[in-house]
Formats: C-alpha cells, sequence, structure tokens
C-alpha cells in the first residue's frame, strides 16, 4: 500500500486561497486539460483521503447533496477527516472519520490519494505514510492562502523522479524515503 499526496498548487505553495477559491487554477489557460491528467492517476487508485474543507468545497460546488450522481469518486472508497457530524450524498462510499491518522490507515487498501490538506497530507508524512508527492504547479502566486504541506521536510528525504511540462503548467514527481 503506497500512500500518494497528488495536487495542484501556486508556484508558492499554496492549495487555495484563504476562502477556499481555486479561482487562480481555473483561469489557467488549459486548466481542463491537465485535469484529464488527475482522471489517469485516479484509476490507479482504491481509496481517497481528505480533510473537511476539502471535503465541504466539494460539496458546495457540486450541489452534493442534491446531486449525488455528481460525486467525482464514485469507484473508490473516502475518507474524510473530521471532528464534526458532517452530511453525506446518499449512496456515495463516504465515511466520516475523526481522530490520528495511524488509527484510520488500517482500513485503507490499496494505493491511497490523499488530496489534501497540506496538513493532512502532513500528518500522513508524521505517521511514516507518505509515499510521494506529485504537484501540478500552476502559474500563479498568492498573497496568503491554505499551505501546500506545512511541514520540514528537505532534500534528503525527497528524490525528484519526473518533471514534465504540460501546457502552462509543470508537474514534479517526488519518492519520500526514509
Ligand atoms: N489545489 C488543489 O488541487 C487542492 C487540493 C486539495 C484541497 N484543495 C483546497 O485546499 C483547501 C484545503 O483546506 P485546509 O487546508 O483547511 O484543509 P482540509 O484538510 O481540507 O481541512 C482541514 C480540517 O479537516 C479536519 N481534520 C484534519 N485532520 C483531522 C484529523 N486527524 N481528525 C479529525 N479532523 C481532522 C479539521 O476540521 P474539523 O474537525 O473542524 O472538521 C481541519 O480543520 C480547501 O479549500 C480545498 O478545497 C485544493
Amino acid at each position: 500500500m503506497d500512500f500518494h499526496y497528488y495536487t495542484a498548487a501556486t508556484l508558492n505553495g499554496f492549495l487555495a486561497d484563504e476562502a477556499d477559491s481555486l479561482q487562480w487554477l481555473f483561469d489557467v489557460p488549459g486548466a481542463a486539460e491537465t485535469e484529464k491528467g488527475a482522471g489517469q492517476f485516479l484509476a490507479g487508485i482504491s481509496t481517497l483521503v481528505m480533510g473537511s474543507h476539502t471535503y465541504e468545497w466539494l460539496l458546495r460546488e457540486m450541489d452534493l447533496l442534491d446531486n449525488p450522481g455528481a460525486w467525482p469518486y464514485g469507484g473508490q472508497k473516502t475518507f474524510v477527516f473530521s471532528s464534526r457530524d458532517l452530511p453525506v450524498p446518499e449512496g456515495v462510499d463516504i465515511e466520516v472519520v475523526n481522530g490520528p491518522v495511524q488509527s484510520v490507515i488500517p482500513e485503507m487498501t490499496g494505493e491511497v490519494w490523499i488530496i489534501g490538506g497540506g496538513d493532512l497530507a502532513g500528518q500522513f508524512l508524521d505517521a511514516g505514510a507518505l509515499t510521494t508527492i506529485t504537484l501540478t504547479l500552476a502559474p500563479a502566486f498568492l498573497a496568503t492562502g491554505k499551505p501546500l504541506l506545512p511541514r520540514n521536510l528537505f532534500s534528503d528525504r525527497l528524490e525528484l523522479t519526473g518533471a514534465t511540462k504540460k501546457g502552462q503548467f509543470v508537474e514534479l514527481a517526488f519518492d519520500v524515503t526514509g
């Protein structure tokens, strides 16, 4: 079982602005094409993991409670980390879980995609359960926002395995070692 943190980010390491907007990402020419790459990545994934703010963004943007069929990860089990009692769209395989990631990892199977946010990915890193980091960097900076990975992680533990231009984006892939 491997744990993959795969995400888009600004050049200065933000996942979203302070108001959880991704407009800086959607505004990049060719963004929709690049999103297809995420579809290919998803095909190899069995389990998805996300924090509550990421989940609530999806609920809102896709109106999922009224339109459960729009849930984009139908073939995979999703764990949403939250201390709150969050609603789940009918018929969708989502489990809301609370507490240390170590206590939930035994329930996970196959390849795991940590969608975000950054601190949740950091909790997996802290637990020794982060195998790869793949960043799709957008040509954008934000003055403030939600951090990509609020941890110290240096070159002794990061091995660059790929760097690919994808339109206006660049994808950087790393193995996390040690
Ligand atoms: N650029 C991209 O491709 C990309 C990718 C992913 C996310 N995003 C965006 O980036 C933003 C991320 O937001 P965020 O940084 O605030 O992170 P988040 O991980 O989505 O949400 C953080 C919240 O999750 C809950 N949580 C985290 N760890 C937990 C644990 N171990 N046990 C229980 N609950 C836990 C806590 O809230 P509660 O306990 O109060 O519920 C915490 O405040 C969102 O806007 C999202 O849409 C962008």
